[in-house]
């Protein structure tokens, strides 16, 4: 096959990390014989330093033309503690989401033997855990209206969902629970909120078309605490936006380190695959990040955006080869030898 990728590196360890991906998905393409092309853009602070836009409209052009986008990170801490600045990297990010109507995203959470020891839970706890995050992306309070009243001193973010926007992801979460062990948690706050509420209605009229999944409900505090007091519980686990963001960051520590946490964003146009661990901006340049999360998300591009499983698992293969053998960044070292960023991705990409 020929492929033409958008290649978005972004901020921060997003060009370091990318840049390891783009090495594996090379080897990957020479390896099952593929052609790729990448194309270049920019996102984020870099965009905005260049052109004043964090998603500029020629960056939105490439991807829509791009069979599937590779992304980085976006953020800097010079806009962190600046609420006044005018434009902040993160809307290039969720410019592109929206743009790209990309409303699902899928944060899988494995956990690999030899780093068993790395997580903060008890072993027995984590031995096993393998679930689905899926995230709304593009509604709930990072999109709905806000804004400051009373001089500034009010402020306000709207959790809207339309019932379109609900159907649609939770047919998506029904079928991956389907393909998978059958059980779909919904997560969400209906003992509180409307907008679960209208989740929680959709979701039960939707059970009798999918007699083969089980469904439970859970309210999401409960759910913060689940996932780290028995993560096993959980095959798909399917919530809205907000909830989504926090519960996949504290997810992320089951598996060890939040260095190894990959990610697809589906929807209606062009799929898009990132890291979730952000820009890391301590790290950029330092050769040390941990890119396993962002060859992950090209194993997660080729087996969601292009449907080759095998390609996707000769990544994972050699991903666990590479921890296995100990050929891993200082934040999985345990005080063995630490590999820099590019190493780490050479070895891949040559294991590949
Ligand atoms: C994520 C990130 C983003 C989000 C930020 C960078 C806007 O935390 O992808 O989880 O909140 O969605
Ligand atoms: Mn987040």
């Amino acid at each position: 096959m020929k492929f033409n990728i958008a290649k978005l590196p972004g901020d921060g360890i997003g060009p370091e990390v990318v840049a390891q991906a783009v090495k594996v998905v090379e080897a990957v393409c020479k390896r099952f014989g593929h052609e790729v092309s990448w194309q270049a853009g920019l996102v984020g602070a870099c965009a905005i330093d260049q052109c004043g836009d964090a998603y500029p409209a020629a960056t939105h052009k490439i991807c829509l033309a791009a069979d599937a986008v590779l992304f980085g990170a976006v953020g800097d801490p010079k806009y962190d503690n600046n609420p006044t600045a005018p434009v902040r990297p993160e809307q290039g990010l969720l410019a592109m989401r929206k743009q790209l109507g990309l409303f699902a995203n899928l944060r899988p959470v494995e956990t690999f033997k030899t780093l068993i020891g790395k997580s903060p839970l008890k072993a027995e706890l984590v031995d096993g855990a393998d679930f689905l995050c899926v995230r709304e992306l593009t509604g709930g309070m990072y999109f709905g209206e806000k804004g400051r009243k009373d001089n500034g001193d009010t402020a306000y973010d709207t959790c809207i969902y339309s019932r379109f926007e609900v159907e649609r992801i939770l047919r998506l979460a029904f079928g991956y629970a389907r393909n998978r062990r059958k059980h779909l948690t919904v997560v969400d706050k209906a003992n509180v909120l409307e907008s679960s509420r209208l989740w929680r209605q959709i979701a039960r009229e939707m059970e009798p078309q999918f007699p083969d999944v089980t469904v439970d409900y859970m309210f999401v505090d409960n759910a913060a605490m689940q996932l780290i007091r028995n993560p096993k519980f959980f095959d798909v686990l399917v919530t809205e936006n907000t909830f989504g963001d926090i519960l996949t960051d504290e997810a992320s520590v089951i598996s060890g380190s939040m260095g190894l946490l990959a990610s697809a964003s589906v929807g209606e146009h062009t799929s898009l695959f990132e890291p979730i661990h952000g820009s890391y901006p301590q790290a950029a340049g330092k050769n040390i990040a941990n890119p396993l999360a962002a060859i992950l998300s090209a194993a997660m591009m080729f087996e969601y955006a292009f449907g080759l499983m095998e390609e996707g698992r000769a990544i994972r293969t050699a991903v666990a080869a590479s921890i296995d053998q100990g050929v891993v960044t200082e934040d999985l070292a345990d005080g063995g030898k630490a590999f820099s960023t590019s190493e780490v991705g050479d070895w891949i990409a040559n294991h590949i």
